[in-house]
């Protein structure tokens, strides 16, 4: 549920006191009294995301029917408030609330925030909770952001005699301006057990929870997920922190899924599901997805996961969707295109040329929630060759996707398909998850492994550190583009710097 309050650019800069703006949202300027145990609690602290330069989501969970109060200004006083927002959050939505704040000022710090209102005891509100983020700017001032994906898999959850996930904290030191979470936002078919016996002798010990001790196909099982995760302190620090764009993967439903699937292979037996369409788990999960994500809404396509988010001269993020309006997964072996070889699904696929074509930004980062080698080649083939034909510049891909950490350069020479520019994919992931050893590469398009950092074999646990993230830096002056692939002692891996072609 999103609800916006238009104000003007001149309501904006001239709205001065906090009662002014509170009284405009929710009609609390009287001053309230209540004992702190009746009051509506935040449950799982507070998040931001899909930030541009003059909007963003913010978001918050309360323990009750309650009205999220957002309070929007741009220092950490609050002296000023610039915008105030309500959203009502009901059992409807397990009482999560997403607000879109628009007509904030570009390339500002800005602080968030947020009270519940208790619906049933409107005098009654909550302690606030305080959160930040750092609006794009219209400019071209220096940027940087970090990526990956997999959080919670293979059983790997919370320990927390081990630092919790600790990626998080380690992400939250690198002060990006935001996340681009690459999928794999919850394991929903990876149960979540009490004790793990490692090789080394020792055991991990999970937080464990209800909703996570089987795979998830109730709606209260997918938002467990959520919930487990939030539970995390890394996670809940870096939230308040770093504004997310987050897209999802197979795990946010369950394993490789695609739409109409049946659950009738050995793994779907294995779990134990009693559901018999991956559809109808897609439903509950998007559901779940949405509500637990600060996303943009799409009014043209409710649940809608790809989207562009323009960051400034220097940026614009396509973030794609490669679960949702795939085919049936086969051999891949189709040779003219049909449903059978839907990966992103032709409307998507039209979406990403238009955006590509019309993008001003210096940089377009695609971010897959897949890497492209490992795609259904026809559809790929065709967006590369459109990229070389329309002389769309600098783009590189971004994906998580394989559970460890690797660079590697397409390259139309070393490739079976040439008809398209050499171009980079950065892999960096997991957050808290198990890590893989390498894939075989496909070379339909090319690939070189430039560098990769994987274990020999599978399932490696976090204790073993073998967990990634990649950051990227854009210099507002040369507008060069930094790449490091890092781990989660941030440690610099590998590196690499890449000139945009100007002019
Ligand atoms: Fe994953």
């Amino acid at each position: 549920m999103i609800v916006r309050i238009p104000v003007s650019r001149r309501q904006f800069l001239t709205t001065a006191a906090a009662s002014t703006a509170i009284s405009a949202a929710g009609s609390i300027a009287k001053p309230y009294l209540s004992r702190a145990a009746d009051r509506p609690l935040i449950t799982h602290g507070i998040q931001s995301g899909d930030v541009s330069n003059d909007s963003a989501v913010v978001w918050a969970r309360a323990d009750r029917p309650a009205r999220m109060l957002a309070e929007i200004a741009t220092t950490d006083s609050f002296k000023t408030i610039h915008r105030a927002v309500f959203v009502d959050a009901l059992p409807e939505t397990d009482f999560t609330a997403n607000a879109l704040i628009d007509g904030l000022p570009a390339g500002q710090d800005i602080f968030y925030r947020i009270r519940f209102q208790d619906l049933a005891s409107p005098t009654i509100v909550g302690e606030p909770m305080t959160g930040r983020f750092r609006s794009a700017t219209a400019d071209r001032r220096s940027i940087s952001f970090v990526w990956s994906g997999d959080t919670a898999g293979q059983g790997w959850g919370i320990d927390e005699a081990r630092g919790g996930m600790r990626t998080y904290a380690t992400m939250l030191r690198n002060r990006p301006d935001f996340f681009i979470h690459s999928g794999d936002n919850i394991y929903a078919d990876g149960p979540i057990v009490a004790e793990v016996k490692l090789g080394d002798g020792q055991t991990w010990k999970n937080v464990v929870t209800e909703d996570k001790a089987k795979p998830a196909e109730t709606l209260a099982e997918f938002r467990g997920n959520y919930k487990y995760n939030l539970m995390d302190r890394n996670v809940l620090a870096f939230n308040a922190e770093v504004p997310i764009f987050s897209q999802w993967d197979d795990h946010e439903v369950t394993n490789n899924w695609w739409p109409g699937e049946p659950l009738t292979r050995a793994e779907h037996a294995r779990k134990k599901y009693v559901e018999s369409n991956a559809l109808l788990l897609a439903a509950r999960a998007s559901r779940a997805f949405h509500e637990y994500m600060p996303m943009r809404f799409t009014q043209a396509e409710p649940g809608r996961v790809y989207r562009k988010i323009s960051y400034g001269p220097l940026l614009d993020i396509l973030m794609l969707d490669m679960r949702s309006y795939r085919g049936p997964n086969g051999e891949g072996l189709e040779e003219s295109y049909g449903p059978e070889a839907y990966f992103l699904g032709p409307t998507q696929v039209a979406w990403l040329k238009r955006e590509l074509m019309n993008s001003q930004a210096t940089w377009k980062v695609i971010a897959a929630d897949i890497g492209p080698a490992r795609g259904r080649e026809l559809e790929v083939a065709d967006i590369l060759s459109f990229i070389k034909r329309a002389g769309v510049r600098n783009t590189l891909w971004l994906t998580a996707d394989v559970h460890y950490t690797a660079a590697h350069y397409y390259d139309p020479n070393k490739a079976v398909f040439q008809d398209f520019e050499p171009f980079w994919e950065f892999v960096s992931g997991p957050l808290h998850a198990g890590t893989f050893p390498q894939n075989a590469l496909d070379n339909t398009f090319g690939p070189q492994r430039v560098y990769v950092n994987a274990p020999s074999t599978p399932n490696r646990p976090p204790s073993e550190g073998l967990q990634f993230f990649g950051h990227v830096a854009i210099d507002g002056t040369t507008q060069v583009m930094a790449v490091t692939l890092k781990d989660v002692d941030d440690r610099a891996l590998w590196s690499t710097t890449l000139e945009p072609k100007l002019g």
